[in-house]
């Protein structure tokens, strides 16, 4: 090892520090004494960090019998007109395989103008060939290809990283994956939007599938898992409903088996970022940073909003009743909107405060899709799905200005459906197998314990809620130990996860990969 005074700390402390050191070092001359701590050398903490990511790599699946190379090959004619060879990907330095993308239209009509964008992938040397992930992201109007790019997709390309990789957690490593861009009005998508509810928006994805499969019929017959996160809270449950009820997906040739949402809406928003969010702020103290007058201030808006102890009081496992409102409002009473009250003061102390994950300070990383967490893009380059070499490389409209997060509003009218959880959401996880609701527990957009009354407030399968509290430390990652809460009941699991913000599989890949296996049958626990 070496000893403080040898040149390769140099870089490690950095200049300005080591001539303080070293000052301090020849005033206290016996800290250089047998039993002085040493110094990490530049390399051997580089050996501590590399050493750290290999547990969170994921330990393998054993894979199927079947043939190692998932080659599906489509016989319709029209699919050769999607096919993506993965060695032709702009800034992609290896080979992802083979791959499918493209638009196609929402319904068989001939005339019909609206289309969806799509990329699908075969499922890695791992993955299964029965079954067929469906994601979706939020927004509403945001792209799946930020999904695609960032969170689940065989390669990377995420904040702040130089250039894409591949991504080891990727969902082909479970199976086939189809990222959608809907409804119509997001990225790619073609034509103009006029829904009015998630069933509407149900219909034209619904409509959309059967057109993919029409063109990919070997992919018919495969289970389907239907995913995605935040707003997609809404669409997964609203199609997932369609899927099991709705005669007009009588043709839909796919044998749906469950749902993954991430950090979803799910019910009213005074739910979800209000009541909690001055818990929040106690849970974070630390990062938050704030002074002792503004968090009595803070206590002192829950109280009177009636926020202060809601949890503790209504949340019980099993719950006594249906849970009452904190006031009138479904989004805040007047002077009740302590959520924002608390992001204004966070962007005092810290302006790089990310509501999508609150550990983020200076710098603010540049992000190739144009939106580095809740702030504006500063450093301008130009998005990678803008670019038209990208768009040529996988099929994609020349003439859409591709942005991750659509300008126009995909309702235009609005939504007029109401949360999932007062509506399909328990006949959807009456009719799964399994279903998997995920939070990051570093979200300040939406709060996990606001995810927690939305449950406990919710009944399925013949009972309110959980019946048993949420045991700490339940979430045991392989090669990790316990990385937040698992409870599962009657066929919803819930997931806490420790320091993920909003994107969980951005955040937190090994966990969301981990309970995707679990979802689909491939290990007992999430
Ligand atoms: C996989 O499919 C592509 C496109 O059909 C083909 O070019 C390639 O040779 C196939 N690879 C294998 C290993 O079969
Ligand atoms: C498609 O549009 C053409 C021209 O407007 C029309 O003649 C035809 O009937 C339409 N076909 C269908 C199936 O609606
Ligand atoms: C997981 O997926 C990545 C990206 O497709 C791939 O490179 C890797 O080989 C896969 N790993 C396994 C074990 O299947
Ligand atoms: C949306 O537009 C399509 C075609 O332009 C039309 O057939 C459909 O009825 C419209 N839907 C609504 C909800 O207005
Ligand atoms: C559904 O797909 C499977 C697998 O391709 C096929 O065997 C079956 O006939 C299809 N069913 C219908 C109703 O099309
Ligand atoms: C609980 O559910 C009922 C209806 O199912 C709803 O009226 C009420 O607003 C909900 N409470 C909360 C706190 O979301
Ligand atoms: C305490 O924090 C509040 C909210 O950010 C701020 O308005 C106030 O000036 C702060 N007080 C001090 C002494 O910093
Ligand atoms: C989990 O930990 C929290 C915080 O330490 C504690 O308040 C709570 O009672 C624990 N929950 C259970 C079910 O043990």
């Amino acid at each position: 090892m070496l000893t403080p005074t040898s040149p390769s700390t140099c870089s490690l402390l950095g200049d300005k520090m080591l001539s303080g050191l070293l000052l301090a070092l020849s005033v206290v001359g016996s800290f250089a004494g047998a039993d002085a701590r040493k110094m990490m050398t530049k390399s051997e903490m580089h050996a501590r960090q590399v050493e750290a990511a290999k547990r969170f790599e994921r330990t393998p699946r054993a894979a199927p019998a079947a043939p190692p190379v998932k080659n599906i090959t489509f016989t319709n004619p029209k699919a050769s007109q999607f096919y993506v060879d993965g060695t032709t990907i702009p800034e992609v330095n290896f080979d992802v395989g083979p791959s499918w993308a493209g638009l196609l239209p929402i319904s068989a009509d001939p005339n019909e103008t609206r289309e969806l964008f799509f990329w699908f992938f075969p499922p890695g040397p791992e993955g299964s060939l029965d079954d067929l992930i469906f994601w979706t992201n939020g927004g509403p109007g945001c792209s799946s290809l930020e999904g695609f790019l960032q969170e689940n997709g065989p390669f990377q390309w995420g904040v702040g990283t130089a250039q894409p990789i591949v991504n080891v957690n990727s969902w082909t490593n479970l199976s086939s994956v189809l990222w959608v861009e809907q409804p119509v009005g997001t990225g790619f998508s073609q034509g103009k939007p006029n829904i009015t509810n998630e069933v509407d928006l149900a219909a034209q994805l619904v409509g959309f599938m059967e057109q993919f499969l029409e063109v990919f019929s070997e992919l018919k017959g495969k289970k389907l898992y239907i995913t995605g996160e935040s707003y997609a809270g809404a669409y997964v449950p609203y199609i997932a409903d369609f899927i099991y009820e709705n005669p007009l997906a009588a043709n839909l040739n796919l044998s749906l088996q469950g749902i993954w949402i991430g950090d979803p809406v799910l019910g009213w928003d005074v739910v979800q970022a209000q009541i909690p969010v001055v818990d929040f702020v106690h849970k974070y103290e630390n990062v938050f940073a704030f002074n002792e007058t503004f968090m009595a201030e803070l206590d002192a808006i829950a109280v009177e909003c009636n926020y202060a102890g809601y949890y503790e009081k209504f949340a019980t496992y099993p719950p006594a009743g249906l849970l009452p409102l904190p006031g009138k409002s479904t989004e805040a009473d007047r002077g009740c909107d302590v959520w924002d009250t608390v992001f204004d003061a966070a962007l005092i102390k810290n302006p790089a405060f990310n509501i999508y994950r609150i550990f983020d300070t200076f710098p603010i990383l540049w992000d190739v899709l144009g939106f580095p967490g809740s702030f504006p893009q500063t450093q301008l380059s130009p998005l990678y799905f803008d670019r038209a070499d990208v768009k040529a490389a996988i099929h994609a409209p020349a003439n859409v200005d591709w942005t991750e997060c659509s300008n126009i509003n995909v309702f235009p009218r609005g939504d007029a459906s109401l949360p999932s959880s007062f509506t399909v959401l328990p006949n959807v996880i009456e009719k799964s197998v399994r279903s998997v609701i995920a939070h990051g527990l570093a979200d300040f957009i939406l709060i996990a314990e606001g995810a927690r009354i939305v449950i406990q407030n919710m009944t399925w399968n013949g009972l309110q809620g959980f019946q048993t509290p949420i045991a700490n430390d339940s979430f045991i990652v392989d090669g990790v130990g316990s990385l937040g809460t698992a409870h599962t009941e009657r066929g919803l699991t819930f997931l806490e996860v420790e320091l993920s913000g909003h994107m969980i599989p951005q955040y937190s890949p090994l966990a969301a990969f981990q309970s995707m296996a679990f979802l689909m049958g491939f290990r007992p626990t999430p």
